[in-house]
């Protein structure tokens, strides 16, 4: 009797302890998967359904909402990556605008627009393969529980790649318009990313060990991993020409992006941070000259943490120091300073 009560709470304590792992991303077999989110019962939102930039979006929405939805939303994701990886830079992805909403910016050939043309599609096929690997889209055919639990879906990857061409390339002709030609290469850019990022597992299977069964299957990298990958490829994004060495995996542009310092304020960005041990950011060329403030903040943080056996999460208070520099708004008047 006694050793069935220490076997049910170790077993509680072992499910427990599995779900903290699950949640930082340890691939583990006993998960039920995740409910299908309420968003993707809703069909397509107006701003989508109405898509006038894109028709391919809009008839999509007709039949595969949910693929045109966790498009929509890996795109979202991925410019957020973007946002914090550029964040000391001048341009940063902030305003990008989604690739769905037709934004000024994809109308200009600019390195920038490289970079969301190539990111977007990219976040897009990520968006619909992660999907598809948590069964939430009816028609890719990966809601396989075996796949699920490993943690992959090599077909939902292809499911995702092809779903995010079809979606984000625009219908029609684009050999005479060179600036279609340049959205068209940096499309291809993004799926490619998706391709050259994949993680490939295998798993064994048979008697304590031995690999007599091997199953393998790819999986798509993080997101912000992806999104490294692209920034790379736009800090060397080449430009266009009729002769250009460009491989299909580089990004390419058609004219020099506008002088951010004469197009808008930078006032109140935060362009450096730094604490103790790290420094990030370069205030001089961020605020375009107009100089910067320095504030320094007191933090109250978590640390320390130790797993205590069964199912706690120890941590101390620590207290950590900070100085974050901000942009002026105004260029400091020097015939004011004597
Ligand atoms: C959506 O599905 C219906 C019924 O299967 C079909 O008649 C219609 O043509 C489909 N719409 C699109 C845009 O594919
Ligand atoms: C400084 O920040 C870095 C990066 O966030 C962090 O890893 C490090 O622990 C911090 N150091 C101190 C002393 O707070």
């Amino acid at each position: 009797m006694n050793k069935y009560v220490i076997f049910w709470i170790l077993l509680v304590c072992l499910a427990f302890s599995d779900r903290r792992l699950r949640q930082t991303g340890t691939p583990s077999t006993t998960t039920p998967r995740p409910p299908k989110p309420y968003l993707f019962s809703q069909g397509c939102p107006s701003d989508l359904l109405h898509s006038r930039a894109l028709r391919s979006i809009h008839l999509a929405c007709e039949n595969h909402s949910s693929t045109v939805i966790s498009a929509f939303e890996g795109i979202q994701e991925g410019l957020k990556h973007c946002t914090n990886r550029l964040r000391f830079q001048q341009w940063d992805c902030s305003e990008a605008g989604n690739i769905m909403h037709d934004p000024p910016l994809l109308r200009s050939g600019y390195r920038e627009s490289a970079l969301i043309w190539a990111l977007s599609s990219a976040s897009a096929a990520w968006g619909v393969a992660t999907a598809c690997a948590q069964g939430w889209i009816d028609d890719c055919a990966c809601n396989n529980q075996n796949e699920y639990e490993f943690g992959g879906c090599t077909h939902g990857v292809q499911h995702g790649i092809t779903a995010s061409r079809k979606l984000l390339t625009k219908i029609g002709p684009a050999s005479n318009n060179l600036l279609r030609r340049i959205e068209k290469h940096n499309l291809k850019a993004g799926r490619l990313a998706i391709k050259k990022t994949l993680i490939s597992s295998c798993k064994c299977h048979g008697v304590s060990g031995s690999c007599q069964q091997k199953t393998c299957w790819k999986r798509t990298a993080q997101l912000e991993h992806i999104t490294d990958y692209l920034v790379e490829k736009y800090t060397k994004a080449k430009v266009y020409s009729e002769s250009s060495s460009a491989k299909t995996t580089d990004l390419i542009y058609l004219e020099s992006s506008p002088d951010i310092c004469k197009e808008k304020s930078v006032g109140g960005r935060v362009c450096a941070w730094r604490n103790e041990t790290h420094t990030q950011g370069n205030c001089d060329k961020l605020c375009c000259g107009n100089g910067f403030s320095i504030r320094h903040e007191v933090v109250r943080v978590k640390c320390d943490c130790e797993f205590v056996w069964c199912c706690n999460l120890i941590c101390k208070d620590c207290i950590q120091h900070r100085w974050i520099s901000t942009c002026n708004s105004t260029p400091i008047d020097k015939n004011l300073i004597f």
